[in-house]
């Protein structure tokens, strides 16, 4: 595992850039002069509630770098449940992990997903690059396909494993933007498609959190019977407000976050 929170998040970066090349143009769109370098909010990874990868397997390697765990969310309909990790130093990014719970699931999905785990060598979840170490399993594009019938969620794990699903872009730190409706309009202006789930802004000033996210961008992924071009990662955009004490929100909404998912839907 790393020893650096910093070090950890640079290869999550680069890992995430390899299939989410927009995320160098919203860079360019948000980012001023001055503060070329825009603040990360929180990231998300994925999994399945597979006592070999759950999710406090992935929170582990958090852990050992100073996060700790802040808050739960269930997720009904999606059949999901996640965690939120926040680290010591506030200026680090917020860590949201989910993951599927597959018992709650098809019997056919769950005979697939057990057969990609079983393909996991035990060893490779503890390693340093677990987090940012993609897919441990040969999947089908017609199995990929059959997942997404069922849930995008699991589709999504199967075709892409372990990396960073987003990364966040904190509107209370950029210099150039106030309000997420301005930093939809730029992105929009610029070409971007966002995730209107639930409408373009996901949560309110009343629950002290506004959030968006552009739609996943399309990346290769070889697949078992060929090369397929399916959505990979997205970027949202987090409006944090105070709470009554004066100290700023840090938690998330999960009616939010239950759209916020839908970012990278088959389209
Ligand atoms: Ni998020």
């Amino acid at each position: 595992m790393h020893n650096n929170v910093d070090s950890l998040f640079e290869k999550l970066w680069n890992n995430y850039l390899e299939v989410t090349p927009s995320a160098v143009k919203v860079h360019e769109l948000l980012g001023s002069t001055q503060q070329d370098d825009v603040i990360n909010d929180h990231i998300a990874l994925r999994t399945f509630n597979h006592e070999k990868i759950g999710l406090e397997k992935l929170a582990a390697h958090f852990k050992a770098v100073g996060y700790t765990e802040c808050g739960e969310y269930h997720f009904e309909a999606k059949k999901l449940y996640a965690k939120h990790y926040e680290h010591s130093d506030p200026t680090k990014p917020k860590v949201f992990i989910s993951e599927l719970l597959v018992e709650k699931c098809s019997e056919e999905l769950q005979a697939i997903v057990n057969a990609l785990v079983e393909q996991i060598d035990e060893n490779v979840v503890t390693a340093d690059n677990f987090l940012y170490s993609g897919t441990h399993w040969q999947v089908s594009h017609e199995t990929y396909t059959q997942l997404l019938a069922e849930s995008e969620y699991a589709a999504w794990m199967a075709a892409w494993g372990y990396r960073a699903n987003h990364f966040t872009v904190s509107i209370n730190h950029l210099s150039n933007f106030e309000t997420i409706e301005s930093v939809n309009q730029a992105l929009k202006d610029a070409g971007f498609e966002l995730n209107a789930s639930g409408g373009e802004i996901k949560g309110s000033p009343e629950v002290l959190l506004e959030q968006s996210s552009t739609l996943a961008d399309h990346h290769t992924v070889g697949f078992s019977d060929g090369e397929f071009s399916i959505p990979s990662c997205f970027y949202e955009f987090a409006l944090r407000y105070n709470k009554p004490d004066g100290e700023i929100y840090t938690g998330f909404v999960a009616a939010s976050a239950d759209k916020i998912f839908e970012s990278t839907n088959a389209r």
